[in-house]
């Protein structure tokens, strides 16, 4: 174990599966002690109970990140059993895709609730005791379409838009008391999200692809471990588009 995060506490949301899982093992095999957040508590615990047996530590917060009451708790219970947090990883994230003209306004709605405000929910809630500690890394899981848009996609997209402008306005705010706040757009990822598209957009996305395959969670999971690290120390509002090249 190359322990470049020994002690450092670090929340990650929609950490049962996919990339946030990846993101966690990661940040755990680094030395990290993952505060595990999602709504799927089984799969939280088997998370959790694969970092026990790497010989690391982790706590299970069972919460839907929308709701800005019960994520101010889950930080409290973090800070009760860890006394500080180093570092946010906002990961949680839905798609519920649907052509503009067929949009419902609850698709509208639900995408904008777990992707923008919660990511507004956890900042909030932890922008505080980053500040007293004088400290703290922010890593928003954006996306390529965030910057490029995508039909079908219009909530998903312009919720991940606000994630990269949302992070850049509090990476301005912050920035004097040493706390980063940076994105990591990944493109196509191959995870339970991707999984379910039809095989020929699945296609048309790998043709578009300059480097010819998909992206990993472990891609992704590399980008969020350099944010952290002490050689990121100087990356500020800043997005790294982490994508083969789809969009550059
Ligand atoms: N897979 C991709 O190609 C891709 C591309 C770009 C961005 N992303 C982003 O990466 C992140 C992770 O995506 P993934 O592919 O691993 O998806 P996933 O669906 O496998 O995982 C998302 C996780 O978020 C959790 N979650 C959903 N709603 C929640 C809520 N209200 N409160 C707490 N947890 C909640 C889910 O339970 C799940 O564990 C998302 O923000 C997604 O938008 C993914």
């Amino acid at each position: 174990m190359t322990a470049i995060f020994k002690d450092k506490v670090a929340i990650v949301t929609g950490a049962s599966q996919g990339i946030g899982e990846t993101i966690a093992l990661d940040l755990a095999e680094a030395g990290a002690k993952p505060a595990l957040v999602d709504v799927q508590e089984e799969k939280l615990q088997a998370v959790a109970a694969k970092i026990r047996e790497m010989g690391a530590e982790a706590s299970v917060h069972t919460a839907d990140v929308s709701k800005f009451d019960r994520v101010g708790r889950v930080v409290e219970d973090v800070l009760a059993r860890w006394g500080r947090v180093d570092f946010l990883v906002n990961n949680a994230g839905i798609t519920r895709d649907n052509l503009l003209l067929r949009m419902k306004e609850e698709e509208w709605d639900a995408v904008l609730a777990v992707n923008l405000k919660g990511t507004f929910n956890f900042c909030r809630a932890v922008v505080r005791p980053m500040l007293n500690q004088k400290s703290g890394r922010i890593v928003n899981i954006a996306s390529v379409v965030g910057a490029m848009g995508n039909a079908g996609q219009a909530n998903y997209s312009a919720s991940k838009a606000g994630v990269i402008a949302f992070s850049k306005s509090l990476a301005r705010e912050i920035a004097s008391r040493g706390i980063t706040v940076n994105c990591v757009a990944p493109g196509y990822i191959q995870t339970a999200m991707t999984d379910k598209l039809p095989e020929a957009v699945k296609k048309a996305f790998l043709e578009a692809i300059p480097l010819r395959r998909f992206g990993r969670p472990e891609d992704v999971a590399a980008a969020v471990r350099f944010l952290c690290s002490e050689g990121a120390s100087y990356i500020t509002g800043q997005v790294i588009h982490l994508n083969g090249g789809l969009y550059m």
